[in-house]
């Protein structure tokens, strides 16, 4: 079965792709830095998979590695590439830290894949190349917009980077997988989300308020244009979301693809309100949470759902679980990684 390269193979989505990935037979290569990740995520992945991935601690940014690695590993046929920094407020702060890490590293990785035979390569973008949508649920036809944020500048950057060298590269053939909200962690409670510090994210926000390691949750602002007021995002179970990188490998590997670049929204197509959030928590988990509504936060759009029509028809992939599953699991993964602390 084909050799597949997870890079960021530890990480939240990283990590329940691999999953996925194995569950399919493909033989699984990461490499990771562990500068967001533990290498305890291998013994989760092993124990639902029963294989462990082959797995090289290694740093993107150091391009002699980086060729050596693909020196070694030449048979790879494809890529799916999750390593990158995520923290919209830090990479405000830290500009040239998110530019070397986000796009320096996918540089050096696009130029070995230009020696290889045939690639396929995922990419990890996100709805945040849309900003606020003009319309609602989003197509992938949506305009870009100007970033907020260096964070999303380097997704859309990133973007172009790879459609520009697919046109002068057709070995190389690559998806960008535009993502909503991912949250939640595997039936299994083997792996999940492991943030490190105060979340920034709401959903690992309301798990830790629950289990009492945050005193409350601020809700930004109800003010929103929306039905009570706050936001509304598309958030998607992390293994629905997992399951549609395989399919997206498999057209590429297949030759099933349209063109040698194409993107892809990965949303349920449902909007949901902050509250709404709160609401399927406190349901799944019997429990009040503790919150105070507070001012809005800066950036945050209003609203953002996916139009799911193309990854539905061209992908032949649809999210099967709901929000209410993703709560239940993201409760049960925060119990279970409290009790082990
Ligand atoms: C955020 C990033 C987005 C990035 C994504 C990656 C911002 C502005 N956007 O998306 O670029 O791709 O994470 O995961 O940071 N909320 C609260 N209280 C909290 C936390 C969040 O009310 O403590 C609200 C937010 O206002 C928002 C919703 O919950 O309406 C979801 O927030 P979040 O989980 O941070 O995701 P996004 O902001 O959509």
């Amino acid at each position: 079965m084909d050799k597949i390269l997870v890079t960021g193979g530890l990480g939240f989505i990283g990590s329940h792709t691999v999953v996925e990935l194995q569950n399919e037979g493909y033989e699984v290569v990461i490499i990771d830095d562990l500068s967001n990740s533990s290498e305890k995520v291998l013994d989760g992945i092993t124990a639902i998979t029963g294989k462990a991935p082959i797995f090289e601690k290694l740093d993107l940014k150091e391009k002699g590695k980086v060729e050596a690695f693909f020196a070694k590993h030449s048979d790879v046929k494809g890529v799916i590439h999750f390593a990158a920094s995520k923290a919209v407020g830090e990479s405000v702060k830290e500009p040239l830290m998110y530019y070397e890490n986000n796009i320096g590293t996918l540089i050096y990785i696009l130029k070995e894949l230009k020696k290889l035979p045939s690639v396929s390569f995922i990419f990890s973008s996100s709805c945040t190349v849309y900003g606020q949508a003009d319309e609602l649920p989003i197509t992938e036809s949506a305009p870009v917009k100007i970033a907020e944020s260096p964070y999303g500048n380097t997704k859309q950057i990133g973007e172009e980077i790879i459609k520009d060298t697919c046109k002068i590269s057709p070995n190389i053939k690559a998806i960008a997988l535009r993502y909503f909200n991912p949250i939640g962690a595997h039936e299994s409670v083997e792996i999940g989300e492991l943030p490190i510090g105060v979340p920034q994210n709401l959903v690992p926000f309301i798990t830790q308020t629950a289990i009492g390691l945050r005193e409350q949750l601020s809700v930004f602002g109800e003010d929103y244009p929306t039905s009570d007021g706050t936001c509304v995002r598309d958030y998607i179970h992390v293994v629905d979301l997992a399951k549609a990188h395989v399919v997206a490998l498999g057209r590429l590997l297949k030759n099933n693809n349209k063109a040698n670049y194409e993107t892809f929204n990965l949303g349920t197509g449902t909007g949901s309100s902050v509250l709404e959030v709160l609401k399927s928590f406190e349901k799944v988990s019997g429990q009040k949470l503790n919150y105070k509504i507070v001012d809005r936060r800066e950036g945050d759009v209003v609203a953002a759902y996916a139009d799911t029509n193309k990854a539905n028809d061209e992908l032949g992939w649809k999210s099967q679980l709901t929000l209410d599953d993703a709560m239940s699991s993201a409760w049960k993964w925060e119990q279970k990684v409290r009790a082990l602390e």
